[in-house]
């Protein structure tokens, strides 16, 4: 069994999975999103102070599986550098007590793997990656040969959900409360302008959108009511959602994907998972795949996965010489 670790943002999780049959045998994880919600977003040395409490709570509940381990997996990039550091420092008394070989883990390859939980892994895939730090379509041809075709050039999908609530006082995270909001609202009241529409290269952008939101509440001031906030989440999520598709058609008439996927927090937006698969179909690019619900958000069954095909290649990694990695994408 492998024995994984995730603290790379604001979810402590460990995750126990079998190296023979990818069971995941043990998984916990511990949110922080109510700590960070009266900020509007996480509050890195918060985090990593909850994390130092978290992690330590859910390892002694795994302690019956510690003679069954072969190695322990950590993520180690990118994400917050002193939340990342909680969990290297965890792995590495583990591997030193228990005499064990580690494995530093990719989140953004976690996060791919999430689709394979469970069962094997099947290669080549497009994949639309939307998380709360990155906005990525993937051209995923094996475990670890990863192309980015496209990226965000300023904020991800996930943190505009985050900024859009914040700016209307929802709380954090975003995503969740701004999609149930837009299911309440009238998706046609405000004409936002959907980003890059003329754009010779493929990309992402979500900060004039964000800014497009940010007037419409200044110039409702005050009499901002319960509707008017139904309806700006719903015509703020139906243009951020009509954006990826708006790229990803382009994408699809230069890149051929006999699959596709979406992965990350944000996949779990009901709304993007309907138009993608009505996308998929107009394309014949078969069923959309996803991962489980609870899946898609932070977790260390995602690592746990990930690290049985790094376990397979032996890439294990002396503990004097793993570092974090805060900024390293795919
Ligand atoms: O993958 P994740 O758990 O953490 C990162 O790696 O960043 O993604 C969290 C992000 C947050 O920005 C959150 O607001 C967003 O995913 N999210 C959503 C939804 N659920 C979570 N965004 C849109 N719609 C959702 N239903
Ligand atoms: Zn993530």
């Amino acid at each position: 069994m492998i024995l994984s670790i995730e603290s790379s943002c604001d979810d402590s999780s460990i995750a126990i999975t079998s190296l023979e049959n990818y069971e995941i045998i043990f998984h916990k994880k511990i949110s922080q999103e109510i700590e960070h919600s009266q900020y509007g977003g996480v509050v890195p040395e918060l985090a990593a102070r909850l994390h130092a409490k978290a992690l330590p709570q859910i390892l002694a509940q795994a302690k019956p599986y510690f003679s069954k381990l072969k190695a322990v997996a950590v993520t180690t990039e990118p994400g917050l550098s002193v939340t990342l550091v909680e969990g290297l420092v965890m792995a590495k008394g583990l591997c030193i007590a228990l005499d064990l070989p580690l494995l530093p883990i990719n989140h953004l390859h976690g996060h791919i793997h999430s689709l394979f939980l469970e069962k094997e892994a099947t290669f080549p895939l497009g994949v639309l990656l939307v998380s709360g730090g990155h906005t990525q379509l993937l051209h995923v041809k094996s475990h670890e040969d990863i192309q980015i075709l496209a990226t965000t050039m300023d904020d991800s999908f996930g943190e505009s959900f985050d900024k859009v609530a914040k700016m209307l006082g929802l709380g954090y995270p975003g995503g969740p409360v701004v999609e149930k909001r837009a299911s309440e609202g009238n998706a046609n009241r405000f004409d936002f302008t959907v980003p890059l529409q003329r754009a010779s290269k493929l990309g992402f952008s979500y900060s004039g959108l964000k800014n497009q939101v940010r007037v419409t509440i200044e110039s409702l001031g005050q009499s901002l009511m319960e509707d008017d906030i139904n309806d700006i989440c719903a015509s703020f999520q139906a243009t951020a959602i009509k954006h990826l598709l708006h790229q990803l058609k382009r994408a699809f008439k230069v890149h051929q994907f006999e699959r596709f996927a979406v992965v990350g927090g944000a996949s779990a937006n009901l709304s993007l998972r309907s138009q993608l698969e009505t996308l998929l179909d107009n394309h014949r690019m078969g069923k959309l795949l996803v991962a489980p619900l609870e899946y898609c958000s932070d977790n260390a069954a995602m690592i746990g996965r990930c690290a049985i095909e790094a376990y397979k290649k032996g890439a294990f990694v002396a503990l004097e010489d793993v570092k974090v990695r805060p900024r390293v994408s795919i």
